[in-house]
């Protein structure tokens, strides 16, 4: 696993995002309680975990468990257990600080259906967790294209099939942008690291067919973002 500071992965990205709507600013032991300093926060999670977890519990309904990949802060990770009690919620991440903050704000929250995280590369092997969802926001763009493989591949060895698989986002559909905003962002984070990009929804579909996974549903999402459903078929 590693640290932000050694690698800048996606929250590191998130404090240097230079517009408002993408920004993801993660701010380490800074607007969080001093009973849990590890405790990171993003104002961006904060505005998109209520759009989120409406439209997530659409495709959660009949779930029983959830592998959060990428759970950054936890912040999500608490909103989306404590507003679905139904699911149980594992979080993870591949980054050190991000597993300590996660580990704050799950003690906080004492759900009784949020799980303490786990390490987890996408690119690696995974562990074996029983679970009927995989869910994944905001990586996708901020990681390598090999860390998308890594979680398609992962998440058709972990899901049975009819699960679902959510990813967040923003993404190119049919060469379209979506937005001017969205353009920016894509060379923003070209420039912070050539192998991260705003992703091609169709690129995404390709490979994720290659996993079993079918494109079942895409929603819009509020500032250009969309919620892409997959479901593993085969
Ligand atoms: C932009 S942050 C998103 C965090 C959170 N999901 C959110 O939306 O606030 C990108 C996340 O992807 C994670 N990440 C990047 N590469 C990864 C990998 N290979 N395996 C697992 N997580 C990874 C980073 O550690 C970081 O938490």
């Amino acid at each position: 696993m590693r640290r932000s500071g050694e690698m800048p992965l996606g929250c590191l990205a998130c404090r240097l995002a230079p517009s408002a709507k993408h920004s993801d600013v993660v701010i380490a032991s800074q607007a969080t309680s001093y009973s849990y300093p590890m405790k990171r926060f993003a104002p961006s999670a904060e505005r998109n975990q209520q759009p989120i977890g409406d439209v997530f519990s659409r495709y959660l309904r009949n779930c029983t468990s959830v592998l959060e990949i990428a759970s950054g802060t936890g912040q999500h990770a608490v909103h989306l257990a404590a507003s679905l009690p139904h699911l149980t919620w594992q979080p993870s991440d591949v980054d050190f600080d991000n597993v300590d903050s996660i580990k704050a704000y799950v003690a906080e929250a004492d759900l009784p259906n949020l799980r303490a995280p786990i390490e987890l590369d996408v690119t690696g092997e995974w562990p074996r967790i029983a679970c009927d969802a995989v869910v994944c926001i905001n990586m996708v763009h901020i990681s390598p294209w090999h860390a998308s493989e890594g979680l398609l591949r992962g998440a058709s060895q972990c899901l049975p099939v009819g699960a679902p698989l959510l990813l967040y986002g923003p993404y190119i559909i049919d060469g379209d942008y979506q937005a001017q905003s969205n353009v920016e962002f894509h060379q923003w984070l070209r420039r912070r690291n050539p192998a991260w990009g705003v992703r091609e929804l169709r690129d995404v579909e390709r490979e994720a067919k290659k996993w079993g996974f079918t494109l079942a549903d895409v929603q819009a999402m509020p500032a250009n973002n969309h919620t892409v459903v997959f479901r593993r078929t085969t």
